[in-house]
C-alpha cells in the first residue's frame, strides 16, 4: 500500500518538488523564510528545530500550503538522550547490556518526538580503536560484536515496535562507513581500510542495524582509500542497497557532499551533485548542490531522472512509514520531559556503565566507619560537564551531580568536606590544592572526581595527549600524600592514560560521562547500594604511543611473550644482547593498562566446569557452551561473562580472539549458576582469501572469561 501511495505522489511531482524532497536545511532563525520555501516544495527535511509550536507551523506550511502537502521530516542529533541524558554511548556500551541501550534510545525517542522530532542521527556505530579520536565517546568502542548488539538495540529503542507510532523516531546508523578508523585519530581524516577488513570489522554493525529496520543511514566524512563515502557507489549501492536490501533514506553528513571538493574528488558543485546522487545519496544535508545543479545534470544526461525518482521514493517511503501524512502535528502542551521513569532508567544506565578498575583491600564500598568524607576535584559538581558530548537539549539545572547526590543521600550520616581544588578539568591554577589537601587530611576517606569536561570529546575534539588535563594529576598526587583511603572517580569521554593516578589511588571507578543521573548513580555505587558491573568497551592504553591497541588484533610472526624486555631491563643486561625479538614497545610493554572487557565488582566470581556440547562440529551445527559461575564474595553482584573464539589457522590470518557472546548474570553471595551460550558455527564465518563469507574448517580456541585477557583456551574443531 505504501509503495502505491509513494508512486501516486511521485507521479504528480515536478522535478523541482522532487529535488526539494532531497534537500535538508538547518533551521533558519527566521521562520517566514523557511515557510516561503516550504510552500514552494523546496525543502524535504529540517534539522535543529525543537520548538513544537514552530514545528507545527512549519508542518502546516508543508501539509496545508504546499501544492502536494508532503510533510517535513524534522531531525535532530538526539544521541544519548533528549532532555533526560543517559551516559554517553561509550558508557552505555560498558554496561554490556542491550536493554540499557534500548531503554536509553526509547526514552530519547519519547521525549524528542513529543516536540515533533521524528528523526535522530543515531546510533553512531563506528568501530573506534583510537581514543585520541574525540568521537569515540559517541560509539560503542572497539569491538564489532559488542557494537553490533548495542547498535541494533538502539535502533529498536528509537524506532519502537512500529515507525508509525507517534513516539517512534527514525534511526540513522552512522557514519557509513569506516570513520572510526580515521588516521591518527584525527577527525575527518582519511581511512585506509581494505575491503576484507571493512567487511570483517566495520560493516557488521551496519548490516545488523539495517536488518533491525533502521530507516535511514548517514554517509561518513572520511575518504576510504581515496573515495569519500558520500561518493562511494560500492558501499552505498552495491553493499547497502544491493546486498542488504536497504530501502530507506541515505543522507549525507553535514556538508559532506560539498566537502568532496576539498577532498579533491569533485571539481565543483555540479560534479559534487553528480557523484553523490549517482553513488546513492538521497538527501543532502545543507550543501544545496542537488537543488542547484541536478536540473542541468539531468538535461545533460549525466544523472538519470530515474535515479532522482528512486531517491525521492526512498524519502517518501519513510515519511509514509512514520505516519507523518496522517499525523504531522504534535500536541504542544504535552510534557513528558524528565519523567520519573526516564530519570530512573538513566540512573540504572549510569550504574551499569560504571567500571570498577581497582579496589585495593575493599576500599569500596564505603562502610559505616567512614564518618567524614572529603569530596574533591573539578568533576564533583560540574552539572553540564558530566552530561558529555552532543548534548543540545539536556539542561544542567536538571543534572544531579555527585556532590548534590551524596549530600542528599548521605548528608545526614556522614560529614562532607567539599573542596574542589580545581575549578574545571583543564584548570592549571594550583592555588586551591592546599585547601583540598587539608580537607583530605581531616577525612576518613577521600573522593576525588576528575576527568574531562564535555567539550574535550566529541566531533572535532581530538587529543594527542590522553593524560588528565590541567593540574588534576598534581591534585591527586597531593591528596595521595595525605595518606587517607583515596577513591578516584573518572568522568570522561574516552579512556585516559591514567596509570599513575590508578597507582596512587586505592580504588578507581570509571564512569565515562554518566549523564543527568550520574550523581545518584555514583553515590549508590560508592556506598554499596549498587555494585559495579561495567566492563571496558575499549582497551585502555598505558600511553598514547601504544595506540592503536585493541584486543582483536592479528598475530605477528613474532608474538609478544610475557618475557618482554623493557628499557629498564636492557640497562641491567647491557651490551648488544638479543631483546627477544618479539612485537612490543620497549617503554610500554605489550599489555595495555586495562584490557577490553575488564572490570571488577565488590564481590568475586569463579568460573568452572566449562563444557562444550561437542568438540568436532559441522558448519551448520550449533555449539552449546556451558559453565558454572559462582559468586564467591559477600555481595550480590552481576558478572558480564564473555565468550571469545579464535580461528587458529585460516586462508588469511585471523584475530587472536574475537568476542562472540556475552551475558550479564546476577548472583547472590554463595550462589552458583550453570550458564549456557549457544553459538551457531555459521557465526564463525569471515571474509576469506577468495572474498567469500564462509566458515573455514580447522581448529578453534575458545575462552569463557571475565575479560579479553583471562581464561584458558579450550579447543574444538570444525570439519566440512
Ligand atoms: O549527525 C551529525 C554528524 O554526526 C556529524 N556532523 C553533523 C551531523 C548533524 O548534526
Amino acid at each position: 500500500v505504501i509503495e502505491q501511495k509513494v508512486d501516486a505522489l511521485l507521479s504528480q511531482m515536478t522535478l523541482e518538488e522532487k529535488l526539494g524532497q532531497m534537500n535538508q536545511i538547518s533551521s533558519y532563525g527566521n521562520i517566514d523564510d523557511m515557510i516561503a520555501l516550504i510552500k514552494k516544495g523546496e525543502i524535504g527535511s529540517i534539522l535543529n528545530e525543537v520548538d513544537p509550536a514552530r514545528i507545527n507551523a512549519l508542518q502546516r506550511a508543508a501539509v496545508q500550503e504546499s501544492r502536494l502537502g508532503i510533510p517535513l521530516l524534522i531531525a535532530r542529533d538526539v544521541i544519548h538522550g533528549y532532555k533526560t541524558i543517559f551516559p554517553i554511548p561509550l558508557g552505555q556500551a560498558a554496561s554490556f547490556d542491550p536493554q540499557v541501550a534500548e531503554d536509553g534510545a526509547r526514552v530519547a525517542a519519547i521525549e524528542a518526538s513529543s516536540v515533533g522530532i521524528r528523526w535522530t542521527f543515531a546510533p553512531m556505530i563506528d568501530i573506534a580503536r583510537d581514543p585520541r579520536w574525540g568521537r569515540i565517546a559517541e560509539g560503542c568502542g572497539e569491538d564489532t560484536y559488542l557494537t553490533t548488539v548495542m547498535g541494533a538495540a538502539m535502533v529498536k529503542g528509537y524506532q519502537g515496535d512500529s515507525l508509525n507510532d507517534p513516539t517512534s523516531i527514525a534511526a540513522c546508523p552512522k557514519h557509513f562507513v569506516g570513520y572510526g578508523a580515521t588516521e591518527g585519530g584525527r577527525d575527518y581524516n582519511s581511512t585506509f581500510i581494505p575491503e576484507r577488513r571493512l567487511r570483517n570489522v566495520y560493516l557488521p554493525p551496519f548490516e545488523a542495524a539495517a536488518k533491525a529496520g533502521a530507516a535511514t543511514f548517514m554517509t561518513s566524512f572520511n575518504d576510504n582509500d581515496g573515495v569519500p563515502s558520500t561518493g562511494n557507489t560500492f558501499i552505498l549501492r552495491d553493499v547497502l542497497r544491493g546486498e542488504w536490501g536497504f530501502d530507506g533514506i541515505v543522507v549525507t553528513d553535514w556538508a559532506s557532499a560539498a566537502e568532496m571538493m576539498n577532498h579533491g574528488f569533485a571539481a565543483d558543485e555540479k560534479e559534487v551533485a553528480q557523484k553523490a546522487v549517482n553513488a546513492g545519496v538521497d538527501m543532502e544535508m545543507v550543501s544545496y548542490t542537488f537543488v542547484k545543479k541536478l536540473p542541468e545534470l539531468i538535461k545533460e544526461g549525466k544523472v538519470q531522472e530515474a535515479t532522482i525518482d528512486n531517491a525521492v521514493r526512498n524519502i517518501l517511503r519513510i515519511k509514509f512509514r512514520l505516519g507523518l501524512f496522517e499525523q504531522p502535528y504534535v500536541d504542544e502542551n504535552k510534557n513528558v520531559m524528565y519523567a520519573p521513569a526516564h530519570l530512573e532508567a538513566a540512573r540504572r544506565a549510569a550504574v551499569e556503565s560504571a567500571i570498577l578498575l581497582k579496589n585495593e583491600e575493599q576500599t569500596l564500598p564505603l562502610g559505616k566507619a567512614v564518618k567524614t568524607v572529603a569530596i574533591i576535584g573539578p568533576m564533583a559538581d560540574a552539572p553540564y560537564e558530566q552530561m558529555g558530548t552532543w548534548v543540545f537539549d539536556g539542561e544542567k539545572s536538571h543534572t544531579v551531580t555527585p556532590l548534590a547526590a551524596i549530600r542528599e543521600q548521605f548528608g545526614d550520616k556522614v560529614q562532607i568536606l567539599y573542596e574542589p581544588g580545581l575549578g574545571y578539568s583543564r584548570d592549571r591554577n594550583t592555588g586551591g590544592i592546599a585547601k583540598a589537601v587539608s580537607a583530605a587530611s581531616r577525612a576518613d576517606a577521600v573522593l576525588v572526581f576528575v576527568g574531562e569536561e564535555a567539550i574535550l570529546s566529541g566531533e572535532a575534539h581530538c587529543l594527542a595527549d590522553l593524560n588528565l588535563q590541567g593540574a588534576q594529576s598534581e591534585l591527586i598526587e597531593a591528596i595521595a600524600r595525605a595518606g587517607k583511603p583515596l577513591i578516584t572517580v573518572v568522568m570522561a569521554g574516552r579512556p585516559l592514560t591514567i596509570g599513575k593516578e590508578v597507582e596512587l589511588s586505592d580504588a578507581v571507578l570509571y564512569m565515562f560521562h554518566p549523564g543527568t543521573m550520574g550523581g545518584p548513580a555514583v553515590a549508590d555505587l560508592l556506598w554499596g547500594k549498587a555494585v559495579p558491573s561495567g566492563k571496558t568497551p575499549v582497551t585502555f592504553p598505558k600511553m598514547v604511543g601504544q595506540i592503536p591497541v585493541y584486543y582483536a588484533h592479528n598475530n605477528t610472526g613474532r608474538p609478544a611473550t610475557k618475557k618482554e624486555t623493557l628499557l629498564d631491563d636492557i640497562q641491567i643486561e647491557a651490551g648488544q644482547t638479543s631483546l627477544g625479538c618479539t612485537s612490543f614497545y620497549m617503554d610500554a610493554g605489550f599489555d595495555p593498562l586495562f584490557p577490553f572487557g575488564y572490570g571488577l565488582s565488590y564481590t568475586t566470581f569463579a568460573y568452572s566446569n566449562i563444557k562444550l556440547s561437542a568438540t568436532d562440529l559441522k558448519k551448520d551445527d550449533v555449539l552449546t557452551i556451558t559453565f558454572d559461575l559462582e559468586n564467591t564474595g559477600s555481595y550480590e553482584g552481576t558478572e558480564v561473562a564473555q565468550l571469545y573464539v579464535q580461528d587458529k589457522v585460516g586462508s588469511v590470518t585471523r584475530p587472536v580472539k574475537e568476542l562472540k557472546r556475552f551475558a550479564r548474570i546476577t548472583l547472590k553471595p554463595g550462589e552458583k549458576k550453570n550458564v549456557s551460550f549457544e553459538l551457531p558455527i555459521s557465526e564463525l564465518a569471515f571474509w576469506n582469501i577468495d572474498m567469500q563469507h564462509t566458515v573455514e574448517a580447522g581448529d578453534f580456541n575458545l575462552w569463557v572469561a571475565p575479560d579479553s585477557q583471562s581464561g584458558t583456551p579450550i579447543t574444538f574443531k570444525v570439519t566440512d
